[in-house]
């Protein structure tokens, strides 16, 4: 191991104040979707600045703008940038993650208020949204700093900090900061930066670490059907109008088929097939369908072929339907005809795909799928956010730091994987930055981000911070060899 043994030992001897920590943040509901939260994310914001400045890093607060939500015009959250160290010789790492987080509500079904930390000591987890997503992760840095600062040790790397508030809603604002820091160059917050880091994403399983090269972009649509200037009386109109709801579940049941292939013409142009090569990664990772089945708590998997599986997830476009505003969704047996019905569907992308691109077939298709109804309704398709999926070369001495610090940490050889998720700035930070981007993650694959009674594994926050701090010494190496 090449990080010193008293920061290790400090993280261990720290464990319950960075745990009470993570409580704090946790506390505060910063729910970046919702408009009536806006307050939070900003306070989030204050919270995440002044733990870093207690650690030494110069912050600033960069202002991104307005952003129209729930018919309101509202002050976007700041992105908080930062610096620590400055020694030539060393080499600079620029750290990203997200301080909001998504919605939550004891009535979803957790077990718990998910605005305060429930650590259950018998089985070692920490509920709490936020947790895994992406507050842990962030502490972790935190942890890393507190350690060096409270033992006086140099840390092994020169850290720059990119922490956002909107990453649940689309890195509103994001991608001009950050293409004009670059273009700054020397002058830019990320001068002199040599690879980045992200701990946002998850284990493939509950007991592998992993590094991950890869993560799939995003589109996302709202299909919009209207037509009637009121939700109207079943009884009365049914059977003599057009019914936007009828015309809506159409739509939608014309995307995907139940098995996942997607339906819109063109979609899968360009998309290579794997070669032996390609397919000899997804044996060797260590995942089975079982891995699969429990951590979504149900037996659901669409093949029996574990490759298959990975593959679906990993380097596969796919399309899901997410919702239907609008529609009754109450309880009983309400006979309304909704007057105007929102559904909500995205698509995951791989390369070559871009939001571009599938959202110009996207919108075609809908379209002659809509005329070929013949209603005298109206709809509406729109493109509401997205961003292009992302390969790194997992060759790359960043990933061997990585896999070092996990082997010195865990005592295993890391996964490697591609992740079925987005992270939209990712590419943003590969484009314009032109350097390697490593995705180190801290949670498991069972940790329900997004999800109900989402949690970390307070063993997973505790060597994940070693895992961390080992990775920026690994870092630290390779520069003197
Ligand atoms: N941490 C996730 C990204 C992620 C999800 C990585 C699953 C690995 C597996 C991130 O916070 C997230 O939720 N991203 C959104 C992005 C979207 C809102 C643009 C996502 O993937 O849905
Ligand atoms: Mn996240
Ligand atoms: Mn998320």
């Amino acid at each position: 191991m090449v990080a010193p043994q008293q920061f290790t030992d400090f993280i261990d001897q720290n464990a319950d104040r960075f745990i009470q920590r993570l409580g704090e943040a946790i506390a505060i509901p910063s729910i970046s979707g919702d408009a009536s939260r806006r307050g939070d994310v900003f306070k989030m914001a204050d919270w995440l600045e002044g733990q870093l400045n207690k650690y030494g890093v110069k912050t600033e607060k960069i202002p991104l703008g307005k952003q129209q939500i729930e018919g309101q015009t509202l002050d976007l959250p700041p992105a908080i940038l930062g610096r620590i160290g400055d020694d030539p010789k060393k080499k600079t790492i620029l750290l990203y993650g997200h301080f909001d987080v998504q919605p939550a509500d004891k009535s979803d079904g957790w077990d718990h208020e998910p605005f305060q930390m429930h650590y259950d000591k018998a089985s070692g987890k920490i509920f709490g949204r936020g947790s895994t997503d992406d507050k842990g992760p962030i502490l972790g840095w935190l942890n890393v700093l507190d350690a060096h600062h409270t033992l006086k040790l140099d840390l092994p790397v020169n850290l720059r900090f990119c922490f956002e508030g909107m990453e649940e809603s689309g890195s509103e604002g994001l991608d001009e900061l950050i293409a004009s820091e670059a273009a700054k160059k020397e002058q830019g917050w990320f001068a002199g930066v040599d690879a980045v880091c992200i701990s946002d994403n998850y284990w493939l399983n509950t007991r592998t670490p992993c590094l991950t090269y890869g993560l799939r972009g995003i589109a996302y649509y709202q299909l919009n059907i209207s037509g009637p200037g009121a939700d109207l009386h079943s009884g009365i109109y049914g059977g003599s109008v057009f019914e936007p709801m009828t015309a809506l579940i159409t739509l939608m049941g014309k995307l995907v088929t139940q098995d996942g292939r997607i339906l819109i013409p063109g979609v899968y142009d360009g998309i290579q097939a794997a070669d032996a090569n390609e397919l000899k990664k997804y044996e060797d990772l260590d995942y089975s369908i079982d891995d699969l089945e429990s951590a979504a708590g149900g037996k659901i998997a669409n093949s029996a072929e574990r490759s298959t599986v990975l593959m679906g997830r990993m380097r596969n476009p796919s399309l899901s339907l997410h919702g239907i505003e609008g529609a009754y969704s109450g309880a009983g047996a309400k006979t309304v005809i909704p007057a105007s019905v929102n559904g909500k569907f995205s698509l995951r992308l791989v390369p070559p795909q871009t939001p571009e691109d599938i959202t110009k077939k996207v919108i075609a298709y809908v379209e002659s799928e809509f005329a070929k109804l013949n209603t005298r309704l109206n709809m509406k398709i729109e493109y509401l956010h997205g961003g292009k999926p992302w390969v790194a070369d997992p060759s790359h001495w960043n990933f061997e730091a990585a896999k070092k610090a996990t082997e010195a940490v865990y005592l295993q050889t890391p996964n490697y994987t591609r992740e079925g998720g987005s992270i939209p700035v990712t590419l943003t930070f590969a484009d314009n930055l032109g350097v390697n981007i490593m995705l180190l993650p801290m949670g498991r694959a069972d940790d329900g981000a997004h999800s109900t009674n989402e949690k970390l594994d307070a063993s997973n926050f505790i060597k994940g911070s070693k895992l961390l701090g080992t990775y920026l010494y690994e870092v630290g190496e390779i520069t003197k060899s």
